[in-house]
């Protein structure tokens, strides 16, 4: 009993700590980097960072764009640490990040990039004072 007691309170405290990951970092650097573009007006099959069901789909050459529990393995990744090469239309700076925020969204993914469903996981682009 007491097992099963500790056991669900670590899957439970794991899962919150994922949650709070993804909205305290992750969201917010995709939706001040790569919303503006990557928000569902781009043509098919291009990706779309609104939600998770649109987020974690392939890339035409059969790549997933997210695969969870390998960095490597996830074309976002490659885009990011590609910077500003990602596209040829693309201005620099809009993906240009840290070496630690391309270190935080490689941590996510290799801890499963959790990604919550509803509003907590819906993206939309977001107006700063750096991306105006
Ligand atoms: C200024 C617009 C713009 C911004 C900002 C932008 N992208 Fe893109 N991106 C594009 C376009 C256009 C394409 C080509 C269509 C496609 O393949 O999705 C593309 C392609 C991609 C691809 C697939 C092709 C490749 O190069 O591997 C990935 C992955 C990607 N972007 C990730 C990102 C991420 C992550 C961010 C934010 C850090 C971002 N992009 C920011 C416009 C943008």
């Amino acid at each position: 009993m007491l097992l099963i007691l500790s056991a669900c309170s670590i899957t439970s405290g794991t899962r919150h700590s994922q949650e709070r990951y993804f909205l305290m970092e992750v969201k917010p650097v995709l939706q001040q980097h790569c919303l503006a573009c990557h928000n569902g007006t781009l043509p098919r099959p291009a990706l779309n960072l609104t939600s998770k069901a649109t987020a974690f789909t392939q890339s035409t050459s059969g790549r997933d764009y997210i695969l969870p529990g390998d960095p490597d393995g996830s074309l976002l990744i490659s885009a990011v640490q590609r910077g500003g090469t990602h596209l040829k239309m693309m201005p620099r700076r809009e993906i240009s990040l840290t070496e630690d925020q391309i270190g935080m969204l490689r941590e996510w993914i290799e801890d499963g990039a959790y990604w919550p469903e509803g509003e907590q996981g819906t993206l939309k682009p977001q107006k700063s004072v750096e991306n105006p």
